[in-house]
């Protein structure tokens, strides 16, 4: 197996030799947030897009990073990964190091840097999921680590033979465990809104605008659960998923169609984007 490496306050090394503080507010308090970024053979992919969140979610949280550096970091890391077909670079940053360990920030600190890069293996597994209550706190749309929520729920489904869930809140769906819902119906597409409590993915984006210019619209809105069982094909986005469709869910009588033609055309659309995107860059 190949060796993966990592970053941690500049400094690059085999993964496995990076040691950090236990006082670390990442450790203790999941006072972080991260980004993860696909690569297609060492080409990134909506780089300026993920560059932009992550700024905007240290921001949010108040914490104060050289962007330069950041983005250089994720490069540098990049280049070990250049050679496979698709991959990622994972990069969080937290607000520090505690001398001892305190919810209040009463010194600037500084940010700790820490990332890596890995390989993507494309899954073609059809995949399973569930409707799940929305356990998460109100500001899903920082990216930050604090993920107990998303991870429990996940896991709960991981025992039912899941490898995914669908959040809802309220009888509305907001998004994936770990990416956002879309579903067909009738031929039109349908994605919950961002004013929903959800991280504004930017595969979701991607996909939205892919599908706009070829004049498809997808209808950005409410989505009750209920509208999950008439429809066509749900599936995921995510940096690490693409788009994958959803051929079950345990708790739910969703039957697949398996000749949508609004899945299929869109997927085709968002795999061409893809190539054409990488084609410029
Ligand atoms: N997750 N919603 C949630 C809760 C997510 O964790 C993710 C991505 C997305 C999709 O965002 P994007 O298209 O920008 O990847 C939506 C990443 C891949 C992760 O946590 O590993």
């Amino acid at each position: 197996m190949t060796e993966t490496f990592g970053i941690y306050q500049g400094k690059i090394t085999p993964l496995s030799e990076i040691k950090v503080s236990p006082l670390s507010r990442a450790y203790t308090f999941s006072d972080s947030i991260y980004e993860v970024i696909p690569f297609y053979k060492g080409k990134g992919f909506c780089f300026n897009e993920h560059i932009s969140r992550f700024y905007e979610c240290a921001n949010r949280m108040g914490i104060k990073v050289d962007f330069n550096l950041v983005e250089n970091e994720i490069l540098a890391l990049c280049e070990y990964v250049k050679k496979e077909d698709q991959s990622y670079v994972y990069y969080q940053i937290s607000r520090g190091i505690d001398e001892i360990r305190s919810h209040l920030v009463k010194n600037k600190m500084v940010p700790e840097r820490f990332g890596y890069a890995t390989k993507i293996i494309p899954s073609t597994k059809p995949l399973v999921s569930m409707i799940v209550d929305d356990i998460r706190w109100k500001r899903c749309s920082i990216k930050s680590t604090s993920l107990l929520g998303n991870v429990m729920s996940m896991n709960l489904a991981l025992d039912e033979g899941c490898d995914e869930i669908i959040f809802s809140h309220e009888d509305k769906i907001t998004e994936g465990g770990a990416s956002n819902v879309f579903f067909s119906k009738d031929g039109e597409i349908f994605t919950p809104s961002l004013k929903e409590n959800i991280l504004p993915g930017v595969t979701r984006d991607f996909f939205i605008n892919a599908l706009r210019s070829e004049n498809i619209l997808v209808k950005e809105q409410d989505c009750c659960v209920s509208q999950l069982d008439q429809a066509s094909t749900i599936w995921f986005t995510s940096s690490t998923k693409g788009v994958q469709p959803v051929e079950k869910i345990v708790n739910a009588s969703y039957v697949r169609d398996n000749n949508d033609e609004a899945f299929k055309t869109s997927r085709l659309i968002f795999n061409q984007s893809i190539k054409d995107y990488l084609s410029k860059t």
